[in-house]
């Protein structure tokens, strides 16, 4: 919310806010990541990385069988991560001209099922 303030002011923020969080519901065994950040100047080494593993990791010990993200269309660098890591899009949501402004028009809802 704070990062989206700092772009877009709070009335835009407040409503990409809720958008991006509109909770569909995670099933019993779902560890679903609600956000996923690096420093700017610490990308590119592999934190991100390491940092959903651990999440996978945690996710395994605890016994939920599938993790879960949502990514934005635009976010290219958070895609390759998760596919590199095992991710597939499982549902695409379009939100057209409503968040066009915020430089992404759909987001996508990726799982990894876990053994
Ligand atoms: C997405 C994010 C967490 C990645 O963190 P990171 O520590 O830079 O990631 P890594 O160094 O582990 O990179 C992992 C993979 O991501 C992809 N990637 C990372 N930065 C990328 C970029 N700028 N462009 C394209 N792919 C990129 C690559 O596939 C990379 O694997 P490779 O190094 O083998 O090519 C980081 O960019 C970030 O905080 N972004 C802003 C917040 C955000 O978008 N969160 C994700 C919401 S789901």
């Amino acid at each position: 919310m704070r990062e989206l303030r700092k772009h877009f002011g709070p009335l835009k923020a407040a409503i990409y806010y809720l958008i991006l969080n509109f909770d569909r519901g995670v099933s019993r065994n779902e560890l679903k990541v609600e956000s996923l950040a690096v420093s700017e100047e610490m990308r590119g080494q592999g934190i991100g990385t390491e940092l959903l593993k651990r999440v996978e990791q945690f996710a395994t010990e605890s016994g939920y069988s599938l993790l879960s993200l949502d990514v934005v269309d635009t976010n290219v660098a958070a895609q390759k991560l998760c596919e590199k890591l095992g991710f597939e899009v499982v549902r695409t949501t379009r939100f057209g001209i409503l968040t066009r402004s915020a430089e992404f028009t759909s987001s996508y809802y990726m799982q990894k099922r876990m053994r």
